[in-house]
């Protein structure tokens, strides 16, 4: 049987930082599905010829043996989950349509794909179709953030006691955002593409002992909730702040941990004071993030794409390695190839 999948990456808006037990957040969610930044699986199940190395996995047509052993950790995990696992070999082959030195976090288009190609698999051998919430279970195991990559625009990832169908198991899609947010760009210019200086797992542990941890997950549910209400109502000042908020509180949390880590470079500070001065002078609602490295996502509405393009082409570009920007925008999740 082979199986081929095409999932996205997506941006947080409200950050999963801390996680315990198997791949639970310790507070929910929000992000955009992206378009183009995406990684697409192919996956073929073998007759199994060995117990001791089950996985091969090309990436771009050549043998990557260290990510063949974490899919090999996380396929041996799922058996419990899904009955036929023990039963193959693998072969997957995958690609990025990003640069693979982008600095772009791939855990989460990669697991959102493969996770979608064994969600297929599953499907197809109990006679059912296929199931949005179980591929993002599936993703979930796989790295947190892939679980939001699965299916529609927001996404909603995470148990909140007034949000019905929320779980901290995987994640839904918003049931409706407001049509300013419809057609949202982002805008990812790429600071540096050096790998990242501290790897998820180990950042998402920071927060266990951390001094301000029970303030940020009140913090986070608070955003969480404003946020998904901003989206509802079309409220653009309330996005941005919470959006810019969020940024800003993850790269405190990681450097007032122990130990403590500077990930923004000088240019991404550069780039967050041109933006505000930019919003300033001319009310275009331009909205930065960043996630656990340098590199800035610059979130607008697409109506205000060309002068907003204009501004980085004249004052962002010089703070990018090698003027490097992907500019991506709101997509819809895993889609069968
Ligand atoms: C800062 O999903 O990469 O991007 O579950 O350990 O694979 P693992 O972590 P991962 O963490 C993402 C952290 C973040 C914020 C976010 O995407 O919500």
């Amino acid at each position: 049987m082979q199986v081929s999948y095409q999932a996205p990456s997506n941006i947080a808006l409200v950050k999963y930082w801390g996680k315990r037990d198997r791949q639970i957040p310790m507070n929910p969610s929000v992000s955009m599905t992206l378009a183009e930044c995406y990684t697409e699986t192919k996956l073929t199940l073998l007759e199994k010829t060995s117990d001791s190395s089950f996985v091969e996995f090309l990436f771009d047509g050549v043998e990557n043996n260290s990510f063949a052993q974490r899919i090999e950790k996380y396929l041996d995990a799922l058996s419990d989950k899904l009955d036929w696992i023990e039963k193959y070999s693998f072969k997957i082959e995958s690609k990025n349509s990003f640069p693979h030195s982008a600095g772009i976090a791939s855990s989460a288009s990669a697991f959102a794909a493969l996770a979608s190609c064994l969600e297929d698999i599953d499907a197809k051998l109990h006679k059912r179709t296929f199931d949005y919430r179980k591929a993002s279970f599936l993703a979930r195991l796989g790295s947190g953030s892939a679980s939001r990559s699965i299916q529609g625009k927001f996404m909603l990832w995470g148990h909140d006691p007034h949000i019905t169908n929320s779980s901290n198991e995987y994640a839904i899609a918003l049931d409706e955002c407001h049509e300013v947010f419809e057609n949202m760009k982002d805008a990812i210019l790429i600071i540096s593409s050096a790998q990242k200086k501290v790897g998820s797992s180990v950042g998402h542990n920071l927060m266990n002992g951390h001094l301000f941890k029970e303030l940020r997950y009140q913090q986070a549910r608070d955003n969480f909730n404003d946020m998904i209400q901003a989206l509802k109502i079309g409220d653009l000042d309330a996005f941005g702040n919470i959006l810019e908020a969020e940024a800003l509180t993850l790269h405190a949390l990681m450097m007032t941990s122990h130990p403590s880590f500077i990930l923004m470079e000088p240019q991404s500070l550069n780039v967050i004071n041109k933006v505000r001065q930019f919003r300033k002078e001319t009310g275009i609602p331009l909205y930065f993030t960043l996630d656990a490295g340098p590199n800035v996502h610059l979130l607008y509405p697409d109506h205000f794409a060309d002068k907003v393009e204009d501004f980085i082409k004249k004052e962002l570009l010089l703070f990018c390695e090698e003027d490097r920007v992907i500019y991506d925008h709101i997509g819809m999740g895993t889609q069968r190839k």
